[in-house]
């Protein structure tokens, strides 16, 4: 079976496969760590293996790399971008610098490797909060989620947002119908979301929170629940697995990152055969990017 010689495969060369609660379960599965964005920058940066298969998209391949230049990092599915990370250039982050002199500059970290190497910190979404708290400047320039942005925003009125246009695809097509619908069709479950899904939903929502923050929320309920998740269709499949005592049901079928689906087995064991190159960045791109990485991190 391929995912037992993945496996041995991933054992005998000494390499960590990773893999982002996003992905088809199949690939969850062979993983040796899964997590949301924080932990898997966290998880890859202690890792003692020196060759990282990195199953998601291009952004969290490249922090891996990023904070650890020395492995390799392979991205199983070369072509997996993610369409938001690629709405804000380093351009737009140098202009809105100039636009608004004093203010810091906070980038989620569904961004490229050269836009955070123009920040001043990143964040993930179970870290936005804590990260625009601890900035000292009132002024914060968050990008390129808006969502993610006006969540944070309303949470830390003390200070000023000015928000970057940029959004993630999936998450946007949710609408307040759908959450009417989803009501009506399971009154009394508990709706979950994602902060990047548009204010209105997560205003409808009852609660909102990281990938890892939906999956503990559920994970960690009284038995015989039942729970509308409002983020991408890995949580809601990995649910069927981890809690299968609870109820779990998608806010949208539209909810599906194209992007994080791309991954196949045959491309991880094609990553362990050496048949697919490695994350490569330039040397100074990675320093300065790095910079706002640990800064994140430190919070
Ligand atoms: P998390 O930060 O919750 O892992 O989300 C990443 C992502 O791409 C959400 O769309
Ligand atoms: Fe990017 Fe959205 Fe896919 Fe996450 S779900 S990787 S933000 S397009």
């Amino acid at each position: 079976m391929i995912q037992d010689k993945i496996r041995s495969l991933a054992k005998r060369k000494d390499a960590l496969i990773l893999a982002h609660y996003y992905q088809t379960m199949d690939i969850q599965e062979i993983a040796g760590a899964v997590g949301d964005s924080f932990e898997l920058a966290k998880i890859s940066a202690a890792a003692p293996q020196k060759t990282l298969i990195f199953c998601g998209v291009r952004f969290m391949a490249e922090s891996a790399k990023i904070l650890s230049p020395d492995k390799c990092v392979i991205l199983p599915a070369p072509d997996a971008g993610c369409p938001m990370a690629d709405m804000v250039t380093p351009a737009d982050v140098r202009s809105l610098r100039r636009e608004h002199p004093g203010a810091a500059v906070m980038t989620y970290i569904n961004s490229s490797a050269a836009v955070k190497a123009e920040c001043d910190i990143c964040c993930t979404s179970s870290s936005a909060e804590r990260v625009a708290r601890s900035l000292r400047e009132d002024e914060i320039i968050f990008l390129p989620d808006q969502n993610l942005g006006a969540y944070v925003a309303a949470r830390v009125p003390e200070k000023r947002f000015i928000l970057f246009p940029g959004y993630c695809p999936v998450h946007r097509r949710v609408s307040a119908e759908d959450v009417r619908e989803a009501r009506l069709a399971r009154p009394g479950a508990r709706l979950l979301v994602h902060p990047e899904c548009p204010p209105e939903v997560v205003a409808l929502a009852d609660g909102a929170g990281s990938t890892s923050w939906i999956l503990n929320e559920v994970e960690n309920a009284p038995p015989g629940g039942q729970f509308i998740i409002g983020t991408e269709t890995g949580v809601a499949e990995r649910l069927r697995v981890t809690a299968p005592e609870q109820q779990c049901f998608l806010l949208s079928q539209s909810l599906l990152c194209p992007n994080m689906k791309k991954t196949k087995l045959q491309d991880v064991r094609d990553a362990l055969d050496g048949e697919t190159a490695g994350v490569e960045l330039d040397s100074a791109v990675m320093d300065a990017a790095r910079a706002s990485l640990l800064r994140m991190m430190a919070v």
